[in-house]
């Protein structure tokens, strides 16, 4: 059965000129089955680069909308209707009221907005390149941090820069604690602890590296250790596997799962693919607004 869905899927990738991309949240199944694996700035930088007609981009909402920001002549899918809690905790009205009160401020957005906010910021930035995208700004700039106070405090502290920061945070994330990393350490005394920027500053503070998925891949592809306690999403510990099988992970804490990064499974896909559904539309002029925000963190280096 899973097999005929596969069969499926391929042909009718093939049929449709299309590229899978799936974040490294998503269930095994659609990793495995997906062109391209990566954190939030790899398959933007993906979808900037692909040749491919359709775009089906196996995440959630903002992660599809970029895609789409990004290639607005392509078709782009997104086979779920799964959000990011934490985009939806910033409004274009409520960022434009704060913009009100800080008018000379530089606004930086994490990815995980709505286009309609990123099109009210000036420059984006993932959890990969917050710290470039924040020391890119000249000094004497305020700086207007959104949504994910949790990453703001991060990059705040590493950078040295004083940030407005806007109440928002990852449901998944925050729930963290240092309770639950304590124990996690007193159970594996070996691992190295590698967490997400999205975790609590509490958190933050028992680590020994934070990282984006993407950058903790390359952590713990680099070190010469054994064991790691994972600060984040588990949907990921199946790509840390595969990369690194000699390795052992462990979750910072139990049920470690985003429900909307789960939503899309194998037939959901395929009925994606058959139907072209959701078809991902962002208006034109709220695009090419959103478009240079992501545009100016793509350039970043
Ligand atoms: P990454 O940029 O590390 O992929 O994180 C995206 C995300 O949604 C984390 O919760
Ligand atoms: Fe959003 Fe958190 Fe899920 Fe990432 S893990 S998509 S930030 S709710």
């Amino acid at each position: 059965m899973a097999n005929d869905i596969i069969d499926y899927i391929m042909r009718r990738k093939q049929e449709l000129n299309a590229v899978i991309m799936a974040h490294y949240y998503q269930n095994p199944e659609i990793q495995d089955i997906a062109d391209f694996v990566g954190d939030s700035l790899q398959l933007a930088q993906q979808a900037s680069a692909t040749s491919a007609q359709v775009i089906v981009s196996c995440g959630v909402n903002f992660m599809a909308e970029s895609a789409k920001i990004l290639n607005p002549d392509k078709m782009v899918l997104l086979p779920a209707q799964a959000g990011c809690p934490m985009a939806d905790m910033v409004t274009p009205e409520a960022l434009r009221e704060m913009k009100r009160q800080h008018p000379q401020a530089v606004v930086v957005a994490y990815v995980n907005t709505s286009a309609a906010v990123k099109a009210e910021s000036d420059i984006c930035c993932t959890s990969s390149n917050a710290l470039a995208v924040v020391n890119s700004i000249p000094r004497e700039k305020e700086i207007i941090f959104i949504p994910d106070r949790n990453l703001g405090r991060y990059v705040a502290a590493q950078t040295g820069r004083e940030m407005i920061f806007w109440p928002g945070y990852c449901p998944v994330h925050d729930i963290v604690s240092a309770g639950h990393v304590k124990e996690q350490m007193s159970l594996h005394p070996q691992a190295k602890v590698v967490v997400h920027p999205e975790c609590p500053p509490e958190v933050i503070a028992l680590a020994d590296a934070v990282r984006s998925t993407a950058g903790i891949l390359q952590y713990v592809q680099a070190s010469a250790e054994k064991e790691f306690i994972i600060g984040t999403e588990e949907g990921f510990l199946h790509s840390l596997r595969k990369a690194c099988p000699d390795k052992t992970f462990y979750l910072a804490r139990s049920h470690f799962v985003c429900q909307d990064m789960k939503m899309i499974s194998l037939s959901a896909l395929a009925l994606s693919l058959e139907k072209l559904q959701e078809q991902i539309e962002v208006t034109e002029n709220v695009r090419i607004k959103a478009f240079r925000s992501l545009q100016n963190m793509l350039e970043i280096k």
